[in-house]
């Protein structure tokens, strides 16, 4: 679903790989924890230690991947389509590979992942299905598919933008789509994943500490994480 009958803020809107590039060096300082860690801290899969080999898909300046890392993950190899993002990642140093490669394509080998996993990425992708393809394609026998994300109830409802502050203190839109729940349901099924485990996060009183602002947001459900396996 396009994003722009939602959109409260009328930012001015660019392409993925414009907008991070622009938002690289301050994105560690703004993107909120309580998004998606916090999710990823209450789910009870995978059993994180005895993961051999993930792939993180979207992997950013290595958030995710150094939350994989302090949980035990053996081996990460990332993916991401903006060099600035990459370059951060490179120097935080928690993934074995990192290669500039869209998410839905990543080149990496077939069948040697037993995790794979992408937080934050989704609201950028027009279409899912083809993430839930190149999961599926990486997933090695028994692999989990975990996906983290911004929720479509809250982009709905809030009409924000995935955004940043650029170097002129502009904000700026990086272009979002919504992606009903269904739509993860019907892409994971389609390519034979079954869901395991489903949290939602909400604006609770640790999200009104950091944001203020969003009292009228109070108790709405702001990121899911989901848990898929192989049917
Ligand atoms: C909000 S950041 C999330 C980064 C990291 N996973 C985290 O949680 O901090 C979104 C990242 O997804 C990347 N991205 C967006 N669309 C992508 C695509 N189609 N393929 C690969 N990377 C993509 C962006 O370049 C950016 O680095």
């Amino acid at each position: 679903m396009e994003f722009t009958s939602f959109d409260a803020r009328g930012y001015p809107i660019v392409d993925v790989r414009t907008g991070y590039a622009g938002w690289a060096a301050t994105y560690e300082d703004t993107v909120e924890d309580t998004m998606d860690l916090a999710l990823l801290d209450r789910l009870r899969t995978p059993a994180w230690s005895s993961v051999r080999r993930a792939a993180d898909l979207g992997c950013g300046t290595g958030r995710t991947g150094s939350w994989l890392r302090e949980r035990g993950v053996a081996a990460i190899d990332g993916a991401d389509i903006t060099p600035e993002m990459l370059d951060a990642a490179r120097a935080r140093g928690a993934h074995d590979r990192l290669v500039d490669a869209d998410a839905t394509a990543t080149g990496f080998d077939s069948g040697r992942y037993d995790l794979v996993i992408a937080s934050l990425i989704d609201e950028h992708l027009p279409d899912l299905a083809p993430l839930y393809r190149e999961a599926r394609r990486l997933a090695a026998p028994g692999a989990l598919f975990a996906i983290v994300g911004f929720h479509p109830h809250f982009i709905m409802t809030s009409g924000m933008p995935t955004h940043y502050t650029d170097d002129t203190g502009r904000s700026v839109a990086i272009a979002t789509h919504v992606h009903l729940v269904s739509e993860h349901v019907r892409a994971a099924r389609e390519n034979g994943w079954r869901l395991v485990e489903m949290e939602e996060g909400v604006v609770d009183e640790a999200w009104l500490e950091r944001k203020p602002k969003w009292e009228r947001f109070r108790n709405h459900p702001v990121s899911f994480a989901h848990v898929w396996e192989l049917g």
